[in-house]
């Protein structure tokens, strides 16, 4: 037993509990809320499919755009009727929001019972222990000087899982919030990442998706970078494939898309690389570290030296100031880089944020017209992309079957979802799948 699962069996329960975790944000709070239910497994809480079933209740909450700290007082708030029913019922809040909100969100809503901060996540037995002896628990310290040496937890790792190789980011884009909420940045070291890696292959995992809000800047104590853990997990663990998530443009460089051109067999071909803004001086303004011809220039380099390889990007319309004119610029950067898949967003402010103190905010329509042209063109540009694959054959790691229609669910190295008629046994493996039609994020084809 590792240190950690000792440390919380001495919290066990005698009965079985159920426990409700509502997740919202990115993946690193979905990551987030597993491990929030693998500690509180191994002290006798077991998951449960609805509130009304639970004895514990926890907000895994997001703060990164539009009115977040409502959303979880709404949603507090309708489980007002299920606490009165059973005042036993503990209600926490974690994530983003509980972070960025402390002891505020107990004062403003009294049906919470315990506040933990992304940094405290390995302390809720504790901290739902002393609530459950009646103590409202506020934990929002940042561990900024401690190292960030954990061990993934996973309760049944399925075909493929997310590791988290960094925490935090020292960016301070002026519109993101994160940096205020999950802290700076602190990397796991490379070593146990092998580890870690090698034990989820054990234990079946195919494919592993490396987390942090900047993977590109990870450094290991021992002086790796982000291409040396690419490399040494490629060559010294069995896992069939990696994936990273989010590179940022800034410190993407040729040496790292020559390793993943060298491993490609095992490093997939698929980035995720965020522009935020087709304009140099929005792009200055939002403190992005790049200019448009910059990124451009990066990712024409990425296509040239890894042929057939994917991107997407994000991208933020209507930031503070934002004219027609630089608007355009951020559509045409679309005519230059074909991008699969965006996701696209409103600007929206947030606080601690130097650009939520920018003047010239943009009308809520205005944002919203901006977004719906943006999202029109690319619509019609993913759909002539995605074309490109009918009649080809792709390699798809399967990673589900529904017995209902027969049907297989798995991706490609290109991140693409391909769905076709197959069979239970093919989960886990890696199938040739000639695509018979295809849409922008899904494909539809047959086993080759
Ligand atoms: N670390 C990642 C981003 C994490 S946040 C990166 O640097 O790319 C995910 C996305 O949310 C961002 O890429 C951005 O497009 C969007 N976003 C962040 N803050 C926002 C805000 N204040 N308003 C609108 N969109 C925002
Ligand atoms: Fe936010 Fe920028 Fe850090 Fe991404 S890199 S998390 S957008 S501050
Ligand atoms: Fe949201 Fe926090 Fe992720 S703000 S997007 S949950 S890092």
């Amino acid at each position: 037993m590792s240190q950690l699962s000792q440390k919380n069996a001495s919290f066990a329960k005698q009965e079985k509990a159920g426990v409700f975790i509502s997740t919202y944000g990115c993946q690193m709070n979905v990551n987030d809320s597993e491990r929030m239910l693998s500690l509180l497994e191994m002290m006798n809480y077991t998951p449960v499919a609805s509130p009304e079933q639970a004895s514990l209740i926890i907000v895994n909450s997001c703060s990164i755009r539009e009115k977040p700290v409502h959303k979880v007082h709404s949603e507090v708030g309708r489980y007002r009727k299920l606490k009165d029913r059973n005042p036993q019922l503990k209600i926490g809040v974690g994530g983003c929001v509980a972070q960025q909100e402390k002891g505020r969100l107990m004062k403003d809503v009294p049906l919470i019972d315990f506040v933990f901060g992304t940094d405290a996540i390995d302390e809720l037995p504790e901290i739902v222990s002393k609530a459950l002896q009646g103590e409202n628990v506020v934990q929002t310290k940042f561990e900024h000087q401690k190292p960030y040496h954990i061990e993934t937890l996973v309760r049944n790792p399925g075909v493929s899982t997310f590791v988290n190789i960094t925490k935090g980011c020292d960016n301070f884009c002026t519109f993101c919030v994160v940096p205020f909420t999950r802290g700076r940045e602190r990397s796991r070291p490379m070593s146990q990442l092998v580890d870690d890696v090698a034990r989820l292959v054990d234990r079946g995992v195919k494919e592993v998706t490396l987390l942090g809000q900047n993977v590109n800047s990870y450094t290991s104590d021992c002086g790796a970078r982000f291409g040396d853990l690419l490399k040494t997990l490629a060559e010294k663990t069995a896992i069939e494939r990696i994936r990273f998530t989010t590179s940022h443009p800034k410190d993407f460089n040729r040496e790292l898309v020559d390793i993943m051109q060298a491993y490609r067999h095992k490093i997939m071909d698929y980035i995720h690389l965020p522009f935020q803004s087709g304009n140099s001086e929005v792009l200055e303004r939002m403190n992005r570290g790049y200019t448009r011809e910059e990124y451009i220039e990066k990712a024409h380099m990425i296509l040239e030296r890894m042929p057939g390889s994917v991107l997407s990007t994000d991208i933020i319309v209507g930031f503070p100031g934002e004219t027609r004119k630089q608007f355009e610029d951020t559509l045409s950067l679309l005519d230059e880089v074909p991008y699969e898949s965006l996701y696209a967003f409103a600007y929206s402010p947030r606080p601690f944020t130097k650009a939520a103190r920018f003047e010239e905010q943009l009308s809520e329509e205005e944002k919203s017209e901006r977004l719906r042209e943006l999202l029109d063109k690319h619509n019609e540009i993913a759909f002539k992309l995605a074309k490109k694959y009918e009649e080809k054959e792709m390699d798809v790691l399967v990673e589900e079957y529904h017995a209902e229609n027969s049907k297989c669910f798995g991706r490609s190295t290109q991140n693409k979802s391909v769905h076709f008629k197959g069979s239970e046994d093919l989960i886990g493996k890696t199938v040739k799948v000639k695509i018979k039609e295809a849409f922008p994020v899904t494909l539809r084809g047959e086993l080759a």
